[in-house]
């Protein structure tokens, strides 16, 4: 059987849903198929998008919002029928999962009258550390309502992976049935 292609494609603006789409991207692979890592605010992927055979989509979300470049990449998605799945990272993620995806993944997905194959609101994988491409501000400005979520997972210099494994696993599991 031929390889599957697969478009992980993704926005972020702090770096985690280049992370999780990465770690994504990482696991298809690894299944076999061929996959191509790609950031939408930075490259396009639109035109060729009729050379995939599956699409995996995450969006950053700050301030209540998506990535822009992301939701356009989703019209699209619906409108090749690429079979396509959704993800978000967000910080209401890490206390309540279920209502993150109410509140900002299924809004959006039944405005652009898609239907997805497997959708999930992520909590962040934030990356505190020094240099990384979370800035010292906002790294100041979030300290605080991180460490209360976060709890004893919280690190002052450090990567806090604040997912759920078996919601990530699940995720997975969805995309590797649909490959
Ligand atoms: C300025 C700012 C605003 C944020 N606003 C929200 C929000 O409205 N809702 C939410 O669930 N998380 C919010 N978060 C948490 C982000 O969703 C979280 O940091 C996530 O990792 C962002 O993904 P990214 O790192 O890929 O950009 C906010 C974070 C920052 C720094």
């Amino acid at each position: 059987m031929a390889q599957k292609k697969i478009v992980v494609a993704y926005g972020t603006r702090y770096g985690s849903t280049r992370m999780i789409a990465g770690e994504v991207a990482e696991f298809l692979k690894q299944k076999g198929c061929i996959t191509e890592l790609v950031d939408l605010r930075s490259r396009g992927v639109r035109s060729r998008l009729e050379d995939f055979d599956m699409a995996v989509v995450g969006s950053s979300i700050a301030i209540f919002s998506w990535i822009a470049k992301v939701k356009a990449f989703l019209r699209r998605c619906k409108k090749t029928g690429i079979p396509t799945a959704i993800f978000i990272s967000s910080g209401m993620a890490v206390d309540d999962p279920e209502k993150a995806k109410t509140k900002f993944l299924d809004k959006i997905v039944a405005r652009i009258g898609i239907r997805p194959i497997a959708a999930e609101a992520f909590a962040p994988v934030l990356d505190f550390r020094p240099g990384s491409d979370v800035p010292e501000k906002i790294k100041n400005r979030i300290k605080g309502t991180i460490k209360a979520v976060a709890k004893d997972r919280f690190q002052e210099d450090g990567l806090m992976d604040l997912r759920d494994k078996g919601q990530f696993e699940n995720f997975l599991g969805k995309l590797a049935a649909s490959i």
